[in-house]
């Protein structure tokens, strides 16, 4: 259970009441979190994979890196995916050890490398046939041998937002298989420092067709075979993560039938491998165990449009203004009472984009109330900053 009204008051969970915690809070913005929530989906995605030999699961910390949260995922047995060296240290900070770590990202610096070396991680996932060399030579230069997975572009078109797709010929993710000579060659010449592991992909983020990322393990599969007649010797498969949530409805039921899903689709494609299966999921397991509150500052009428001025916005929460995306927006005190109204809700920044939603049908609104930025589990607060100067939210974890 995420958020739900007991009688009149919005609960996150079944303890977490948002109207006294933002009393509280004197009516800052402040993002809330539920662990439980995030057990329950964690145990969830695990049984809908129950079908693979060996599965192992990397959550994507760039979508809450929440130090409770983080150790919250090393105790339910999770390991961690990265993309920089502060998210190393972020996960080295919060009880994972460097053998949990899968680093990824498309950038790495010479220093994040060494890092990474000095740590131990588990695999790097290597996004260039530059980045394998300097890897490479890192390497031989610290006399260390490194695992590593190539990221390919298995060139697929899910259906999402253009902005958080990863896995199409115009993306800078990843490496389609004309690349695979030039790989073959680098790793011919550091036999003693670079050990090739696997393949891994990450196609896109909030995926609710899956029909882009079943093809894309298929094709994935079968650059894996050449790679084998190659002469390399692999056992693993990281398919990424970008499995989504169902933004638009209350009732968690749609995504637990889209993670088994997910979880029957993988397993068709994959539970006759011997090696590894990796995933990295991030949204679908922290997605829904946060909420962004605030509460409204003015309401101002002009000719077109009535605005409920918040004190919350683009600085707190990017996905609006970024993807267009819709977070459901519920007042934290229902009053069926009260007639409704339909608002854009804006917040304080000095932008046009500063919206967090357009449209809504509401309950009349006035200034004072407090109001909920429902599903702000994953990439919320880990995408706020400051512009023009505003604090950042506070983080409040439900115990
Ligand atoms: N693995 C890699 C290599 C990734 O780049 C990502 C996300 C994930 C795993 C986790 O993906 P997820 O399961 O959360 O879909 N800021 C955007 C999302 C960007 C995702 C970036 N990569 C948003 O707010 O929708």
């Amino acid at each position: 259970m995420s958020l739900n009204y007991q009688d009149e008051k919005l609960f996150l969970g079944k303890t977490g009441d948002l109207q006294e915690i933002m009393s509280a809070n004197q009516g800052e913005p402040c993002y809330v979190y539920d662990l439980n929530n995030i057990s329950i989906r964690y145990k969830n995605l695990k049984a809908s994979l129950s079908g693979l030999k060996n599965l192992k699961v990397h959550y994507a910390l760039k979508a809450n890196a929440h130090p409770e949260i983080l150790k919250h995922f090393k105790s339910l047995g999770a390991h961690v995916d990265v993309v920089s060296s502060g998210e190393i240290k972020k996960a080295l900070e919060n009880d994972f050890v460097g053998s949990d770590v899968i680093f990824s990202g498309v950038a790495k610096s010479a220093a994040e490398i060494k890092m990474a070396l000095e740590v131990g991680v588990k695999q790097i996932n290597v996004e260039s046939p530059q980045e394998l060399l300097r890897i490479g030579e890192i390497a031989q230069s610290y006399n260390k041998k490194v695992e590593v997975a190539f990221r390919m572009n298995p060139e697929v078109n899910p259906v999402t937002h253009p902005y958080i797709t990863t896995g199409m010929t115009e993306n800078k993710f990843g490496m389609d298989q004309s690349f695979i000579p030039e790989l073959v060659r680098i790793l011919k010449n550091f036999p003693d420092h670079l050990d090739l592991k696997g393949l891994t992909m990450h196609i896109g983020s909030q995926l609710i067709d899956l029909s882009a990322m079943k093809e894309a393990i298929q094709k994935l599969r079968s650059m894996y075979r050449e790679f084998e007649v190659h002469g390399f010797t692999m056992n693993r498969i990281d398919i990424g993560g970008g499995v989504g949530i169902h933004y638009d409805k209350m009732d968690e039921e749609a995504d637990f039938s889209l993670m088994n899903e997910y979880g029957k689709m993988v397993c068709d494609e994959l539970s006759d491998f011997e090696g590894e299966v990796l995933v990295e999921p991030g949204r679908v397991l922290v997605g829904r165990c946060g909420v962004l509150l605030c509460q409204v500052e003015y309401i101002k009428t002009t000719s077109h449009k009535v605005f409920a001025i918040l004190n919350t916005g683009m600085h707190h929460i990017m996905r609006p203004a970024l993807y267009q995306a819709n977070h459901r927006i519920l007042p934290v005190v229902k009053n069926d009472q009260l007639s409704k109204k339909v608002y854009d809700l804006v917040g304080p920044i000095c932008e046009s984009t500063d919206f967090l939603g357009r449209n809504r049908n509401l309950q009349e609104l006035k200034q004072g109330d407090y109001l909920a930025i429902c599903d702000a589990g994953a990439y919320g607060f880990c995408m706020a900053n400051d512009y023009n100067f505003h604090e950042k939210p506070k983080e409040i974890v439900l115990k």
